[in-house]
């Protein structure tokens, strides 16, 4: 039996049309609520490890760019990596003319396409809910190794212990094992994510709680 996530094939299906790649990242097409949503997550970002006009950043999952296309301009350089490779063609379709963006498809386990010690800010924003834990720890141990010293990090999954992340986690857990999608979501818990960053190395670590979220940063 093969325990293999298959996130290249899954996010590549899901992404098989810009509406449905919009579908799986953000759960609308409509553009205007995706530039709203993707204020929070800047609010986020600004408030936990810092936006500078100097920094390079790198988002792991980025699919179709939402957050990079607003980013890119406030940054010196923004990478997208992403395991998907249809996700990375809307990314750069809608990240047309923003000249300092590059977009790196990734294997779904590693950043080893990006050089140790090379960037200012890492960032998984609604990417952990569809990774295994192994997964999850995976990225955030590469992203220590691609920080610079002092470069910070930052993280996020649904929270199984709020409300609304325990209704999420019995939602995944009422579909029947024989049907759940590969990308079905899976909650973390405030603890597992300070523990990830802590065994890899990061310092100044804090965690934020809001809404179904659980927020977990650090510097290297
Ligand atoms: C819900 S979307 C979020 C996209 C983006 N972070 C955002 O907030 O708009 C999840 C993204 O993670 C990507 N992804 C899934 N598994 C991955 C993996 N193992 N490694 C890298 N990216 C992955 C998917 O292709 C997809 O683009």
């Amino acid at each position: 039996m093969s325990n293999d996530p298959a996130y290249k094939e899954t996010w590549n299906h899901l992404a098989a049309t810009f509406e449905s790649a919009l579908m799986h990242v953000a759960g609308y097409t409509d553009e205007a609520q995706l530039q709203a949503s993707t204020e929070i997550t800047l609010k986020w970002l600004s408030q936990t490890i810092g936006i500078n006009p100097t920094d390079t950043f790198l988002e792991i999952g980025c699919g179709v760019g939402r957050v990079g296309r607003e980013l890119a301009p406030l940054v010196s350089r923004w990478i997208g990596t992403d395991v998907s490779e249809e996700m990375l063609r809307h990314a750069a379709d809608r990240l047309r003319g923003i000249h300092n963006v590059t977009l790196v498809p990734t294997n779904g386990y590693d950043l080893s396409q990006i050089p140790d010690a090379s960037v200012d800010a890492v960032y998984c924003t609604v990417v952990f809910m569809h990774l295994v834990e192994w997964d999850r720890w995976r990225y955030v141990q590469e992203a220590h190794r691609i920080l610079k010293p002092g470069g910070r990090f930052f993280c996020d999954n649904a929270n199984i212990d709020s409300y609304a992340g325990w209704d999420l986690f019995l939602a995944s857990a009422a579909v029947p094992p024989s049907q759940r999608p590969p990308h079905l979501s899976r909650c973390s818990s405030e603890p597992e994510l300070r523990t990830y960053l802590r065994r890899a190395g990061f310092n100044n670590i804090r965690t934020h709680l809001g809404g179904v979220w659980v927020v977990a940063r650090g510097e290297k």
